[in-house]
């Protein structure tokens, strides 16, 4: 996600060992093909082996609509270490948009068929070309045959984003039409949008049908769900969660920040507060209003663990006195 994940957010994420997979920010490709230095500096992963030093799978993503550009681009973007390449047709920014990117490339078929086909014929077969795209433009009948393309243009696996470009992120999410593109697939349909509990993720294995999901925000709002998710999927012994403990957590990918920015970086804090402003606005984070104009890092931990403390005692006490045997 852009402005969300990126190396230190995967570093992160790699640590708690709950994602199988990940991908990168898209990186644009506009009047020229990206050259290899590009992806060197945005994807430290590649130096080892595409993956973080915590363990995890990076998957480079690019946005683009010239075939040749986005062709040669992932080219060298495989010459700089990647081992993956996901092509972004769901990126909902005007921006991204007016300049023949992202979401837009949905309401024409034939160029999804012939960016994903131009990427894939022009890397060798052992490195897997997949695909993430929204439902459509501004109806979602469109992903029926833009996935028959990117099937017919020899992707790898398909990645849904159950809603149109015209919805940005706004409800509802439309599951369904993932599980029957996935009925007649031939390739792996990962099912993504809006999986923000357990019971989210349930209600979108039952309509999907999916074996493969890709959650975003929730990942952030609620950190608990993806070790859920991977102990429903089998991936992670089954044991019981504690809650979520934020100093912990923050202080933890603050150390990933760090590693990569250098010591007192202005960044590191701010990505402490976007992440909560993240779990305030979708999950039920309390306390980001006490937390966002402090301006250090040490005053912010501080801060926050007390703030976390507080709520810790007042939540057991509140326990005692509704449940007092
Ligand atoms: C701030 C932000 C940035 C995003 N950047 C990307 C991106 O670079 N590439 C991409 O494929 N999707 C991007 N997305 C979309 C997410 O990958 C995902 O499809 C969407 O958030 C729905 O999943 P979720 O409900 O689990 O978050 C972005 C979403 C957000 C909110």
């Amino acid at each position: 996600m852009d402005g969300i994940t990126d190396a230190p957010m995967r570093a992160f994420q790699g640590a708690q060992n709950t994602f199988t997979h990940s991908v990168t920010e898209f990186i644009r490709v506009s009047n020229h093909p990206l050259p290899i230095r590009v992806f060197v500096r945005d994807v430290p992963e590649l130096a080892t082996q595409a993956k973080t030093t915590t363990g995890l799978p990076v998957q480079i993503q690019i946005l683009g609509g010239d075939p040749d550009r986005m062709a040669i681009s992932a080219q060298n973007a495989v010459a700089a270490g990647a081992t993956a390449i996901d092509i972004n047709f769901g990126c909902p920014a005007p921006t991204v948009n007016r300049n023949d990117g992202g979401a837009s490339i949905l309401r024409c078929s034939q160029r999804v068929y012939e960016i994903t086909k131009a990427v894939r014929d022009a890397l060798p077969k052992s490195i897997p070309v997949s695909v993430k795209a929204r439902l459509g433009w501004d109806t979602i009948e469109p992903i029926y045959e833009n996935a028959e393309q990117i099937q017919r243009a020899g992707a790898s696996w398909l990645t849904i984003h159950a809603r149109t470009k015209t919805q940005g992120y706004n409800p509802p999410v439309y599951w369904k039409p993932i599980g029957e593109i996935r009925r007649n697939a031939s390739i792996p349909i990962v099912a993504n949008g809006d999986i923000w509990s357990i019971e989210d993720f349930y209600l979108c294995q039952d309509q999907t049908g999916c074996a493969h999901f890709m959650i975003g925000r929730a990942a952030l709002a609620n950190p608990n769900l993806p070790h859920q998710i991977a102990q429903s999927l089998g991936l992670q012994p089954t044991t019981p969660l504690l809650p979520v403990n934020w100093p912990e957590l923050l202080q933890k990918f603050h150390d990933h920040s760090t590693d990569f920015h250098g010591p007192n970086h202005p960044k590191s804090l701010n990505r402490l507060k976007q992440w909560l402003a993240i779990a305030a606005r979708f999950g039920d984070f309390p306390h980001f209003a006490n937390l966002k104009n402090i301006p250090n890092h040490p005053d912010f931990m501080t801060t926050l663990t007390t703030l976390c403390q507080i709520q810790t005692t007042w939540t057991s006490e509140k326990l005692v006195a509704i449940s007092p045997h």
